[in-house]
């Protein structure tokens, strides 16, 4: 069977790395982004690794809850074999898409949506993988998650940090739900990079607590090392988690930045955590009753 890979935030950055290595894997690779002449010359990068298997890019704002419904409702037909959900981004100020806070909306609401209405295909497409793209820092995050936003004030490294952590606690409880339905759930690490989410937003204080705010210069200095690598070696753990045949037959493994096997970050492991972000989940991405959804 023809294997098929959707990559979102596909075509810069990670994403696009991400698409480069799985079409080398002999995948036919779809990648999603919202500028279109960066999805246009993303295409033509991927389909050059193998002409015989032209890549495609389908334009959406992952940050809109109704473009991921009109995005799935687009690749929903055709069987799936890697569905790699690398969107992620953080908001330095406070910002609200549609009414909700917008690390919650693009880090975990987006992503859960789209896989949730991809499941059929995932389930065609079987043996199928899914890969979240986790992040290191989940271990600054508030593990409160009675609503959409944490206490306290708004730091916009730690409240993407908390929508990480939400989306790896949906994972892990995502990989128990498929169990045995030939859908297997990852997540995969990239550890750093110097990437436009990071060149953009790692430079201004704001972004963290008060208390590290007055160690500043040691806090940029370490964003600074822990992200000056390449995109395409922090693209490994994603393709290893989309690809690696030792992890047949596995699910609800973490392959961490070394594109390695890891213990899950403890607190996503909690089941309450896992509880409060499906409430969350299902409160502010609801899927149609027909679909593939959480209840079953
Ligand atoms: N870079 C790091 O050090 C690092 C560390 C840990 C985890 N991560 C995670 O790794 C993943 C990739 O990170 P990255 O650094 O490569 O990010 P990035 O630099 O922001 O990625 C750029 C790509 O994302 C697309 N994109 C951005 N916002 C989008 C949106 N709202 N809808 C659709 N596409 C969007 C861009 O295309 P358009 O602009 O055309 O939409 C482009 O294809 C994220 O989940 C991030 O949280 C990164």
């Amino acid at each position: 069977m023809r294997k098929t890979a959707v990559v979102t935030a596909g075509t810069g950055g990670i994403g696009l790395e991400t698409a480069l290595g799985l079409a080398a894997a002999g995948f036919s690779v779809t990648v999603v982004g919202r500028d279109p002449d960066r999805g246009a010359r993303a295409v033509e990068r991927i389909s050059a690794v193998d002409p015989s298997r032209p890549a495609r890019f389908v334009q959406a704002d992952l940050g809109s809850l109704g473009q991921v419904r009109a995005l799935a409702a687009r690749l929903a037909d055709d069987p799936l074999t890697v569905l790699v959900n690398n969107v992620g981004a953080m908001f330095p100020r406070q910002t609200e898409l549609n009414g909700v806070e917008a690390s919650f909306v693009v880090n975990h609401l987006s992503p859960y949506l789209l896989t949730e209405l991809l499941l059929p295909a995932l389930k065609a497409g079987a043996p199928s993988r899914i890969v979240n793209v986790t992040s290191g820092a989940v271990g600054v995050a508030k593990r409160v998650f009675d609503s959409v936003e944490p206490p306290g004030g708004y730091y916009g490294f730690h409240w993407y940090g908390r929508a990480k952590l939400a989306h790896l606690a949906h994972t892990l409880d995502l990989a128990r739900r498929l169990d045995g339905t030939g859908v297997s759930v990852f997540a995969a690490d990239p550890g750093g990079a110097a990437t436009e989410m990071t060149d953009n937003t790692l430079t201004d204080p704001a972004i963290v607590s008060p208390a590290l705010r007055l160690l500043w210069p040691l806090v940029r200095r370490r964003f600074e090392r822990s992200t000056s690598g390449s995109a395409s070696v922090a693209a490994r753990p994603s393709i290893v988690a989309a690809t690696d045949p030792a992890l047949d037959g596995r699910t609800g493994v973490v392959i961490g930045a070394d594109a390695q096997p890891h213990a899950p970050f403890r607190a996503a492991t909690d089941p309450r955590t896992a509880a409060a972000v499906r409430r969350l989940s299902e409160q502010y991405a609801p899927v149609p009753a027909h679909a593939d959804g959480p209840s079953d």
